[in-house]
């Protein structure tokens, strides 16, 4: 193993031995080389007289840059724009991300936690913690409603052994069940558990109530009780994004960070959704463990190994993306931009509410619960989500996504309020020519 590796592990374990225990053999084995990159960071602060370490350009003490490139961005500098962004992000919007978080959340105020990683998107943050956190064979809890990447990045990618727990009881989170297979997990002798969780969910749409959230994190709290590692993931994509007042308005994050030595939550979001910027592709992760102060050497550990990682796959993330999301952040018209956003957002989910509570549809699907997120989901009744997709696109020109045999995806998000009723419209007469058939 690299000295390197050995230094943060030891810096990791003599702060919680547990969080050693968790990661992968990968992750035991990262480091962030002493190599071009830390020698660069080393020679801005200090070589005051001839900077000749990196391979980017300089002309006239700027970033060299052509006209035709600099032409479509004027109000960004060619250093701001083309030079390398470190590898776990700028500075200035890893704080100002942090910043963010701590407002969407304020129960995580005064809670130890790293500074938030950039990553390439919300993406690049899973199979990050993928390849730090997930041995093959480790065991990864997750609802059968899911996002379709997971199996990819969890599944082909780390072999990770899936555990699905059914998503909803009723018109709710299923808490009896997810506690049944956390309990399943533990009885089994397993060490350690990766569970994942994203709230609002994709493909349904649904955030778990306060009361199911408190249930959940407590599930979470006696698992590590019982001497089981676990790793909690939380999936925020589509965070904020709340309608009503049922879904909870924190994220479940909130209620694991800093909980129990054998807890580590890890926020996994982005400004993809949030943001509502998907091509800039800005995601983060935040690490919290239980047991370990803010200044502890662990976090800067786990990000050290997060950057050999990045360092490895992509090098570092788009210096460009990272000015656009940083502006954004500290405009102060930002939150109520966002909320603007939210806003009609919320009316569209609304308006498929509506148009959904007529009765004639009843005996072509049922709605999964839905309260948050882009999507809502249909559960169709006679006829297989995949054949109805089809005969809607040849048929009706309508798009949707299917999943499995029965569950049909629907991005409310990308329709215009006054397209909804008729969409619905469609999807129900394609049901009919199927089912009459
Ligand atoms: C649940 C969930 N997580 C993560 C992502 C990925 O986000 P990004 O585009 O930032 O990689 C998506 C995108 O569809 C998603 O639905």
């Amino acid at each position: 193993m690299n000295p390197l590796a050995q230094a943060l592990n030891q810096q990791i374990a003599d702060a919680n031995p547990h969080v050693l225990e968790m990661l992968s053999d990968l992750g035991a084995n990262l480091y962030f080389p002493k190599g071009i990159l830390s020698q660069s960071a080393e020679a801005k602060a200090k070589a005051k007289v001839y900077n000749a370490t990196i391979g980017t350009a300089v002309e006239d003490g700027i970033a060299m840059s052509l006209a035709s490139v600099m032409g479509t961005i004027p109000d960004v500098s060619p250093n701001e724009a083309l030079l390398y962004a470190p590898p776990a992000g700028n500075p200035d919007l890893r704080s100002a991300w942090q910043a963010k978080n701590l407002a969407d959340n304020p129960d995580l105020a005064g809670v130890p936690m790293s500074l938030p990683v950039v990553t390439c998107g919300l993406t690049h943050g899973l199979s990050l913690i993928g390849d730090l956190f997930v041995n093959p064979g480790d065991a990864l809890l997750l609802p059968d409603k899911m996002w379709d990447n997971y199996p990819l990045v969890f599944g082909l990618r780390n072999n990770a052994a899936f555990h699905e727990f059914p998503f909803f009881a009723g018109d709710g989170f299923n808490q009896a069940g997810f506690a049944a297979k956390l309990d399943e997990l533990a009885n089994s002798g397993v060490k350690k558990v990766v569970v994942l969780l994203n709230f609002p969910n994709n493909p349904t749409g649904y955030t778990p109530t306060e009361a199911e959230g408190q249930g959940i994190a407590a599930s979470l709290i006696g698992l590590a009780e019982r001497g089981v590692n676990v790793i909690a993931l939380i999936d925020d994509a589509y965070f904020g994004l709340f309608y009503g007042a049922d879904p909870m308005r924190q994220s479940l994050f909130t209620k694991l960070a800093g909980k129990h030595p054998r807890l580590l939550a890890i926020k996994a979001d982005a400004a993809t959704k949030e943001v509502f910027v998907w091509g800039l592709r800005i995601g983060f992760l935040t690490f919290s463990v239980g047991g370990v102060a803010a200044d502890s050497p662990l976090y800067q550990a786990l990000v050290s190994k997060t950057m050999g990682c990045i360092r490895s796959l992509i090098s570092n993330c788009s210096s460009l993306s990272q000015v656009v999301v940083t502006r954004a952040l500290k405009n102060p018209a930002f939150a109520a931009e966002r909320a603007a956003k939210v806003a009609v957002m919320e009316q569209r989910a609304l308006e498929v509410k509506r148009v959904l509570a007529n009765p004639q549809y009843a005996q072509a699907w049922t709605a999964y619960p839905f309260n948050s997120g882009y999507f809502m989901c249909l559960c169709i009744k006679g006829v297989t989500a995949e054949a109805l997709r089809l005969h809607l696109l040849d048929a009706y020109g309508v798009g949707t996504i299917a999943l499995g045999d029965t569950d049909l995806r629907v991005a409310f998000s990308s329709l215009e309020f006054g397209q909804i009723e008729d969409l619905f419209v469609r999807i129900y007469q394609g049901w009919q020519d199927l089912a009459k058939a």
